[in-house]
């Protein structure tokens, strides 16, 4: 594990080196006849890496194809680099092996942990952010990190509660991991907004905390208001308060890729790609406000998962576990 110094100052300036692609869609396959038609003017694509590691045929093969033509980013969801459970080098080098057929900008993760013992959640568990889980994930993150021979890109989740005994603020604990590791950060503006309401914080001190230098990559999605509590469903438009808050974000990085994640009730792909340039009117000096879409015309059923071709396992793991 590596923990020189140089080493670390090594990534972080692969990190400062990580270019502004633009603004991107999120790869779903409801979308792959639309895309394989048109082949549309998006400036690049993310793939969740769960979705087409272990999975040949189709989604496969339209992930090389749209490889061919655009750039990609690889974002994982079961990584769980916060678990006590040892590395999954399995997993990794799965990870691995379709990193090395995309060629991805970089590969990013979530700062949780998904399960234990073998068993995944499925689910971007919080992590209790104290002095012994940091040096935990700096550990970890370091290992993942040598094995995929580039930094890693950590993003805030969307957190529901947080533990008594925590003592480290969630902007604190990721500058730290960037300083200790030399990784990178998605900030997922929609999860900053959605973790602040949930526990009482301001969204704005938040994003003002994180190291700026070392934010890659921007998410944007909307979510479901229960009024005591927000739930982040990624089901429709992103509401105003999070272009606000994405707004700040983009003077403060100086403007980085910036995607849009919608996983239920998956509008077409003009849609997406309409509410996605929505983003222009909060890049730069723009003050036009973007039009929020009606919230009656939208059908909602749930809470949306951006594990599709996965779904069929976790219902298996569900009915047998
Ligand atoms: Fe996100």
């Amino acid at each position: 594990m590596s923990t020189d110094r140089s080493h670390i100052a090594q990534l972080q300036a692969q990190v400062a080196a990580m270019p502004n692609l633009g603004l991107g869609l999120g790869l779903r396959h409801v979308h792959f006849d639309y895309i394989q038609s048109n082949w549309p003017e998006v400036d690049w694509f993310e793939v969740i890496s769960e979705n087409f590691m272990f999975s040949a045929g189709r989604p496969r093969h339209v992930l090389r194809q749209v490889a061919e033509r655009y750039p990609v980013v690889m974002h994982g969801v079961s990584l769980s680099i916060g678990s006590t459970a040892p590395v999954d080098f399995g997993y990794l080098k799965a990870l691995r092996e379709l990193a090395a057929e995309v060629q991805p900008k970089w590969i990013s993760d979530h700062l949780c942990w998904t399960g234990v013992l073998g068993a995944n959640t499925h689910d971007l568990l919080p992590l209790p952010l104290t002095e012994e889980a940091f040096r935990h994930v700096v550990d970890r993150v370091r290992v993942v990190q040598d094995y995929l021979e580039r930094p890693l890109v950590l993003e805030n989740p969307s957190t529901y509660l947080s533990f008594t005994h925590a003592t480290i603020p969630e902007p604190e604990f990721l500058s730290g991991l960037v300083a200790e590791t030399g990784c990178g950060l998605l900030l997922d503006v929609n999860n900053t907004y959605v973790t602040c309401f949930n526990s009482g914080l301001d969204p704005v001190a938040y994003i003002e905390t994180l190291p700026q230098e070392s934010i890659v990559q921007m998410h944007l999605a909307g979510h479901q208001h229960c009024g005591t509590h927000i739930i982040d469903t990624h089901d429709r438009p992103v509401v105003s308060e999070v272009w606000e808050l994405f707004r700040l974000a983009w003077h403060k990085t100086g403007g980085v890729s910036t995607l849009l994640e919608w996983d239920g009730n998956i509008p077409s792909f003009e849609a997406c790609l309409a509410e996605l340039h929505k983003a222009r009117n909060f890049m730069g000096q723009a003050t036009v406000a973007a039009k929020p879409e009606d919230p009656a015309s939208i059908n909602y059923d749930g809470v949306a998962t951006p594990i599709s071709f996965l779904l069929p396992q976790i219902m298996e793991d569900t009915v047998t576990n």
